[in-house]
C-alpha cells in the first residue's frame, strides 16, 4: 500500500509547523502532493516554508496565523485555511514544555503550557469537527502526543499531564464523532533529535538518556513517517481513537 499516494490532493492543515514536527510533516504531506495549511505565531517562518512546500510540489500550500490557545485566532485559522478548499486532516502538532521542576512552575507558565497542550487540540479539532459535521464530509484528526502521556520524567510535569490529556481528548472525540465519519487518532513519540536538543543529547545526560531507550539511539523525523502517513489517510480508515507510540522502545524500558 502505497501510504504517501493517499495523501494526495488531500488538504491538510499542521499547526505549529514553523519548526521541528510541524515543518516537517508539512514537508512530508507536501511531497505526496497533499494541498498544506501552515499554521503557526511566526508568519515570517510560515512564509518561508510556504516557499519550500510550493518546491516540493505542494498543489498548493498556504500560510494562517494561529494561536491555538486562542479561540478567535483558531476560528479565523481554519475558516481562513478552508476557503481554498475544504480540509481533509488536521494535525494538532503546535505544543509546548514546561521543563522546570513542579515547585518552580508558576500559573503563567502553568496556562500557557495548558492553553496550548489541550485547549489548543480541544479548540482547533472541534473547529474542524464542526464544520466536517455541517458539509457531511469526512476527516480525519492526528494528534501528536508524546510518550511522556504513558510515563514520566523530572521537569516536566504540566507538560506529561497535558499530553496524557491528549490521549484521553483523542479517545473522547474519537467516541462522539465515529458517527460523523470523523476518525480522532494520536500519535506518542519519543525524544526525537532536533536542532533545539541536539546539544543536550550530546552532554553526559543526554547519553545516559539514551542508553535507558531499549533501540539505543534518538528517534530521527523520519522515523515518524509511516506512522505518521497512516493515521492521516484512509489507510487507517477502520482505526479510531488509538494512540500509536514511536519511541525506540522507550515506554516499555525496564524499571
Ligand atoms: N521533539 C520531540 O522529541 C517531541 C517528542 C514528543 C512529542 N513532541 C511534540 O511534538 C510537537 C512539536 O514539538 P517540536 O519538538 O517540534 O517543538 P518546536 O520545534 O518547539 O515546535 C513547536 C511548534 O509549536 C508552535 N506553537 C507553540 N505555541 C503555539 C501557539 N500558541 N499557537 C500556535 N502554534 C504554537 C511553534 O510555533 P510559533 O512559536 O511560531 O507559534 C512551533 O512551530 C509538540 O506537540 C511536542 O509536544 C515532540
Amino acid at each position: 500500500m502505497d501510504l504517501g499516494a493517499m495523501l494526495k490532493g488531500r488538504h491538510v492543515l499542521v499547526t505549529g509547523a514553523s519548526s521541528g514536527l510541524g515543518r516537517h510533516f508539512a514537508q512530508l504531506c507536501a511531497r505526496h502532493g497533499a494541498l498544506v495549511t501552515v499554521g503557526a505565531r511566526r508568519r515570517d517562518r510560515l512564509e518561508a516554508l510556504v516557499e519550500k512546500l510550493l518546491e516540493l510540489g505542494a498543489e498548493g500550500a498556504q500560510a494562517v496565523e494561529l494561536d491555538v490557545s486562542d479561540v478567535a485566532s483558531v476560528q479565523r485559522a481554519v475558516a481562513g485555511a478552508s476557503m481554498a478548499s475544504p480540509l481533509d486532516v488536521v494535525v494538532n502538532n503546535a505544543g509546548i514544555a514546561d521543563n522546570r521542576p513542579a515547585l518552580d512552575i508558576d500559573e503563567a507558565l502553568y496556562d500557557a503550557v495548558v492553553d496550548t497542550n489541550v485547549k489548543g487540540v480541544w479548540a482547533v479539532s472541534t473547529e474542524a469537527a464542526r464544520a466536517w459535521r455541517a458539509a457531511g464530509r469526512p476527516g480525519a484528526v492526528v494528534n501528536i502526543a508524546s510518550v511522556l502521556a504513558h510515563r514520566v520524567a523530572g521537569a516536566v510535569s504540566i507538560y506529561a499531564a497535558t499530553k496524557a490529556a491528549v490521549v484521553q481528548m483523542t479517545a473522547a472525540h474519537a467516541l462522539e464523532w465515529a458517527r460523523y465519519g470523523i476518525r480522532v487518532n494520536a500519535l506518542a513519540p519519543g525524544y526525537i533529535s532536533t536542532e533545539i536538543n541536539e546539544e543536550f543529547f550530546q552532554s553526559e545526560p543526554g547519553l545516559a538518556l539514551i542508553k535507558r531507550i531499549p533501540m539505543r539511539r534518538l528517534g530521527q523525523l523520519e522515523d515518524l513517517d509511516a506512522p505518521f502517513l497512516l493515521l492521516a489517510t484512509d489507510a487507517s480508515r477502520w482505526m479510531t481513537g488509538t494512540c500509536v507510540t514511536v519511541d525506540g522502545g522507550h515506554t516499555v524500558s525496564g524499571l
